[in-house]
């Protein structure tokens, strides 16, 4: 009897083993050799010590083709269960590149599937670590139904639960599309790449000749293409940056918010801002002194910070209620909109919507950007998803103008009129329908003209300054109540807390419609 019993309790030591190896010493020596941990050893380093709870690890696959029957690892390429990530319970699957190249078969993406689906069950945040060849070729079309499985949860979650992929090897073709669904994907450079087809199509296709890390690393897709939203040097620096995201975001969308924990006083004033926007409406200034300033301990944490430098998105917190964080950079392209910002804002505010993250906009905008790279690229379809994402929002809103808000930017950047709920302005704000100089030109044109010389440049002079005196300023805007209250720099940080604290019971009911049509 005791016999039996040992040996039983073998046999389970002994699978365990094996669910522990992956695809053994050499495959795993490779993975190694590339700089990269095995999926396993992600976890670990990911979660917080001792928290991790597996589930099915003696998973197999049922594929009997191409010798496959004979060739099987417990857990079929792929670790999944629930762990603590800074005392926030996730859940999680980490691809083992070691066992079929990660490749996802039908019982692999069966597993996926179970903990995302206990991940919408249960309301917490669902973390890919993805490092895979793609479809499992040796289970032909079951492979792309699995695909598609994971793509349909991913969508539903959409909204729910926070979905955070992290990019640590290969992820080509159709499978990008899961990651691309998610809120925020992660690269580590120079390991990890991202393509719907790679360079040898490529090659063959079109006859260009491109490095997979040319084509879909890290800097790409940070950079170029906006398809990631952080980079890392490192896999170490790339789980840092996840714990420090996973930090500002709820479990789901109906959880309240822990306070952030801070000893950084509220009624701290802004001395430094005093002279940090110039007078000089044509001078560039940098909008992130601005937010290191006025946010708690100048901790901010900014999202595709390598993308469309023009507007910045981040997280942040303030007297410790986390905040989100849009704004125009002056700094680049002289803070304008354009397409890519458009499109990078409007996915943030919306991300922040559904997680109940109040945003703090910050705008110094003179307007959309001219061109016809622009409007050929659909400038005005594009540029209505930030309109369309503010107007729909039913977070609490604070929008401060610092400098210009010229044009539709004006109404765009969470104006008053699209739901903002309060609007502070500096003096130095410059609200108007364009700025003086080319004001000036368009309605003062018979007084300019057959002027020339001194004579020209005083009368301008003149109009310019008269322009400027009666519209580039906030007061008309605030006689209208479009601006509720113009403040010093110096008092931002604690105006802009104490609206957020009083704006922290916000509710507001959206029609009654199955969705809207965001412009796609
Ligand atoms: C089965 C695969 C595999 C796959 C890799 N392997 N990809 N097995 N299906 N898709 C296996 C290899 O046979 C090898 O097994 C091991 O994983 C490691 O692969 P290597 O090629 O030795 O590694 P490396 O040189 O690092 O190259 C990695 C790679 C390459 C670039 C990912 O393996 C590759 O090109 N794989 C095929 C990629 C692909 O075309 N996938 C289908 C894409 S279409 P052994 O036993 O030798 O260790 C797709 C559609 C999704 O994914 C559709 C969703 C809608």
């Amino acid at each position: 009897m005791e016999e039996i019993s040992r040996m039983k309790r073998e046999r389970l030591l002994g699978l365990r083993k094996a669910a522990q190896e992956g695809g053994g010493p050499e495959r795993v020596k490779a993975q190694r050799g590339q700089g990269k941990y095995t999926a396993r050893e992600r976890i670990e380093r990911l979660a917080d010590p001792g928290s991790f709870i597996e589930l099915d690890k003696f998973v197999l696959h049922k594929c009997s083709q191409f010798g496959m029957e004979k060739n099987k690892f417990p857990g079929d390429g792929v670790i999944t269960g629930i762990a603590a990530i800074n005392g926030q319970k996730v859940a999680l699957f980490s691809q083992d590149f070691t066992v079929f190249g990660g490749s996802l078969g039908d019982a692999h993406a069966k597993k996926i599937c179970k903990i995302m689906d206990l991940a919408e069950r249960t309301r917490i945040p669902v973390i890919g670590i993805n490092d895979s060849g793609g479809a499992r070729i040796q289970e032909g079309v079951v492979s792309l139904g699995g695909y598609a499985d994971i793509f349909y949860r991913n969508t539903r979650c959409s909204g729910v639960i926070p979905q955070l992929s992290l990019i640590m090897g290969p992820c080509a073709g159709g499978a990008v599309y899961s990651p691309a669904i998610t809120d925020f994907i992660f690269m580590v450079e120079k390991t990890s790449y991202m393509f719907v087809t790679g360079p040898d199509v490529i090659k063959a296709i079109t006859h260009e000749d491109i490095t997979k890390e040319a084509l879909g690393g890290a800097a790409t897709h940070n950079e170029k293409s906006g398809v990631a939203h952080f980079s890392a040097a490192s896999e170490d620096e790339c789980f840092e940056r996840l714990r420090e995201l996973l930090a500002y975001l709820p479990p789901n969308n109906s959880a309240a918010h822990a306070r952030m924990p801070t000893s950084d006083p509220v009624t701290r004033d802004n001395a430094r801002l005093k002279e940090v926007v110039p007078s000089n409406p044509k001078k560039p200034y940098d909008i992130r002194e601005i937010i290191l300033d006025v946010v708690d301990d100048g901790r901010f944490l900014e999202v595709h910070k390598d993308y469309a430098g023009n507007i910045i998105c981040g997280f942040a917190s303030i007297g410790g209620i986390k905040i989100a964080v849009v704004a125009n950079q002056p700094l680049v392209l002289a803070g304008v909109l354009d397409i890519n910002s458009s499109v990078k804002a409007g996915r943030f505010v919306r991300f922040c919507d559904a997680f109940n993250i109040p945003i703090f906009t910050l705008v110094d905008v003179p307007g959309f950007l001219p061109g016809t790279a622009q409007e050929y690229g659909g400038i005005i379809r594009q540029g209505s998803k930030l309109l369309y994402a503010y107007s729909e929002a039913r977070v609490p809103l604070v929008t401060l103008i610092t400098r210009k808000a010229y044009g539709g930017a004006y109404d765009v950047m969470a104006s008053k009129h699209i739901g903002a709920d309060v609007n502070l302005a500096y003096p130095t704000a410059e609200i108007a329908v364009m700025g003086a100089d080319g004001a000036v030109n368009i309605i003062f044109r018979n007084e300019l003209k057959g002027l020339t010389g001194a004579e020209f440049k005083k009368k301008k002079g003149e109009l310019v300054a008269g322009f400027e005196e009666e519209f580039a300023n906030p007061y008309k805007a605030a006689e209208l109540g479009y601006i509720d209250e113009v403040i010093t720099p110096e008092e931002t940080r604690h105006r802009v807390y104490q609206f957020f604290e009083a704006l922290q019971g916000k509710k507001k009911a959206g029609p009654e419609r199955r969705h809207g049509n965001i412009p796609l």
